[in-house]
């Protein structure tokens, strides 16, 4: 009897974590990807910031610096989906190393250029999330800065041309 009780009891925990574990999953794979997404916003804001400080002319700054407030308003919304999850914020957002050296340009503004390929690469990566996650509410989230994106991608553009 004994015996019986604890095999349905069994049988039961097994159907459970059935249910439960793609959520789980689910859950963790969207954390991992909303924390990479923010380390990635905190690097580009601090990486705009410090490369504005070169640039000559104030209006081309302000803009530059513009955007940098933007990416961290985007880090922040993906700060707070991620609590909102219940997931753990990565505490130091990993330092993403681009390789300026690799870009040539005879004005000294390669950082600039460095930025528009990382900026780049963030958009690439959103619209490759906007594809694979399933959950609504993150799908949207993810659309809504990749607006914000595509007019960030103009602006460098429209400065690394004005510039380099
Ligand atoms: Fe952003």
């Amino acid at each position: 009897m004994v015996m019986e009780a604890q095999a349905r009891k069994k049988g039961f925990t097994e159907i459970l974590k059935s249910l439960f574990m793609p959520y789980f999953s689910e859950k963790e794979e969207l954390v991992k990807i909303l924390n990479e997404n923010y380390s990635k916003e905190i690097a580009i804001a601090k990486m705009l910031e410090e490369h504005s400080e070169m640039i000559p002319f104030d209006f081309l700054r302000e803009r530059l610096k513009k955007v940098a407030e933007e990416e961290r308003k985007h880090a922040e919304r993906l700060r707070q989906k991620i609590i909102e999850l219940g997931g753990s914020v990565n505490p130091s957002p990993r330092i993403f190393d681009v390789k300026t050296e690799t870009i040539h340009n005879q004005k000294g503004f390669r950082k600039l250029v460095a930025d528009l390929e990382f900026d780049k690469e963030i958009y690439e990566n959103y619209i490759a999330q906007i594809n694979k996650v399933e959950n609504d509410e993150i799908k949207k989230l993810l659309r809504e800065i990749v607006e914000d994106e595509e007019k960030h991608k103009d602006i460098l553009m429209d400065i690394v041309m004005r510039l380099c």
